[in-house]
């Protein structure tokens, strides 16, 4: 049984696989792969996270965070773009995983992968609300508090958690459903829609950046890292620099830790092998070009609101729009928060659309029900019922849970997944160093290495809880390996009716 646990799926079986019937539609070119990467990139984390990050964790040198962990990810990005391009078919992480450490680490990082997407999306539809709220008030429409807000929250000036006498997220539930159906209709369409959206939010993030920049005030930048430039924590012990009165770390590294979650989305472009035209040579292109375009516009953005508004008096829901308001422009304040909106948009349906297609390829491989995660729809062409659960998942966590917590929670399992295939690569190189890799990762063996180790170093700058939320959610995936995968694993199968 144990042999059976790490059985990998060979590269013949995907090379098999890719001529089967159950297709998707190959429609995707490398501009469009770029458009979803960064479709699915730039949203909640700048628009929304940049503020608290600022206010709460690291000040003006949040704009160094930013370099830190866009580094972080462009080591990981040059890992996947190596495997997705050896391994051209849907699933991502989870896929690259069976092809070399095998079917239960598969599963766990299919796992992983659902607390990273799913809960990704139930944090954006979060920010979506937040610049919703701040488009009606630029009109002097104020909706209560009762049903755009979770009924608890963490507040770091108490160190606890607060109820926060509200109900539930009533607008992240509406947006959710809204691109559910939009996902359930078809990827051509929804692609189409994604490139709109794309192109507004990337001229609207550079009109913020050509604007600000005559309003930066360079006082504003004094001190420049009031928290320190560390923050690193071993299970709530402070190993280096401050920390907040919930225990929490704070510091450069730990503004980086949380604003990790605005790079969130880049590999997406992945998990659309499938449906690339020349996945082994777009693919590579669409993750990196993405990353690039993302990480320019981030240190642009942060540079320009460090620089307008002093880092106490940040706001912590709109930080952008509300710059512009704080300076009496009014007229910014509507543009971004329109295409905040718009570019929140985006990166929900990529990341909803994402989730979808993970959970296709689990339950292609039986460690999921096939019948309902891997139902393709008759004329739509798309994984319906995956995406349908997905879109509920989602709603119930972003109209309940808090912004802040949803999003340290996306990043543990991000970096968790991050690290993984970082040092998958290494071993997949010396395992089978005769597969073809059209895109190969350079610096071997040196990027793998720096890549796990930078994202570990910012697993521990996430607050402790989080830790212990990752082995809950990790526990309740064994819960349903050893209860359901282990025996209807397509694997299993084969080997049964050999016997
Ligand atoms: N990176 C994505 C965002 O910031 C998840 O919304």
């Amino acid at each position: 049984m144990p042999s059976r646990l790490f059985q990998k799926k060979s590269y013949e079986a995907y090379v098999a696989e890719m001529k089967g019937e159950n297709r998707l539609r190959r429609v995707l070119g490398p501009i469009s792969l770029a458009s979803l990467g960064i479709g699915s990139t730039i949203g909640t984390g700048i628009f929304v996270l940049t503020g608290l990050a600022v206010h709460d964790k690291a000040g003006p040198a949040l704009i160094v965070s930013y370099m830190a962990s866009g580094l972080a990810c462009v080591f990981a990005a040059l890992c996947y773009a190596e495997f997705a391009s050896m391994v051209p078919v849907a699933g991502s992480t989870y896929t690259y995983a069976y092809a070399t450490l095998g079917e239960m680490f598969a599963w766990v990082i299919g796992w992983d992968l659902v607390l990273e997407y799913a809960m990704a999306a139930a944090t954006v539809a979060n920010g979506w609300s937040e610049y919703f709220k701040s488009f009606l008030n630029s009109f002097g429409v104020n909706l209560p508090a009762s049903i755009t807000k979770a009924p608890f929250d963490y507040d770091p000036n108490l160190g606890h958690l607060i109820l926060t006498h509200t109900y539930l997220d009533l607008p992240a539930i509406l947006i959710t459903a809204l691109i559910t159906w939009l996902l359930v209709i078809g990827i051509r369409e929804s692609a189409g829609a994604n490139n709109v959206m794309v192109g507004i939010k990337v001229v609207v993030i550079l009109l913020v950046i050509v604007v600000g920049v005559f309003f930066i005030k360079t006082a504003n930048w004094h001190p420049f890292a009031p928290y320190g430039w560390t923050g690193i924590s071993f299970f709530g012990k402070t190993l280096l620099g401050q920390t907040g009165k919930g225990g929490e770390p704070l510091g450069m590294l730990a503004g980086a830790s949380i604003v990790f979650f605005s790079y969130i989305g880049f590999e997406s472009v992945s998990t659309h092998a499938e449906e690339a035209r020349n996945p082994q040579k777009d693919v590579p292109i669409g993750l990196i070009a993405s990353l690039i375009v993302c990480t320019v516009l981030y240190i642009g953005v942060t540079v320009v609101l460090t620089g307008m508004v002093p880092a106490d008096k940040m706001n912590l829901s709109a930080p952008v729009s509300d710059a512009f308001k704080q300076i009496g422009m009014p007229w910014m304040q509507f543009i971004v928060s329109v295409a905040a909106m718009a570019g929140i948009t985006s990166v929900l349906l990529v990341t909803i659309l994402s989730q979808a297609r993970i959970l296709l390829a689990i339950a292609r491989d039986g460690l999921l029900p096939t019948n309902f995660f891997g139902a393709v729809h008759s004329r739509y062409r798309t994984p319906w019922k995956a995406t349908i659960a997905t879109g509920i998942f989602v709603a119930v966590f972003a109209a309940f849970v808090p912004l802040r917590i949803l999003a340290e929670l996306v990043n543990i399992g991000t970096l968790l997944a991050f690290v993984i295939v970082c040092l998958a690569v290494l071993i997949m190189r010396q395992r089978h160093p005769e597969i073809p890799r059209p895109f190969r990762c350079p610096g071997m063996p040196y990027v793998p290495i720096l890549g796990s180790v930078f994202c570990a170093l910012l697993m521990f700058s996430l607050p402790k809880e989080n830790w212990l939320r990752l082995l809950v959610w990790l526990l309740i995936g064994f819960a349903i390996y050893f209860g359901y995968g282990r025996y209807h694993s397509k694997y299993a199968q084969t080997e049964k009716s050999k016997n």
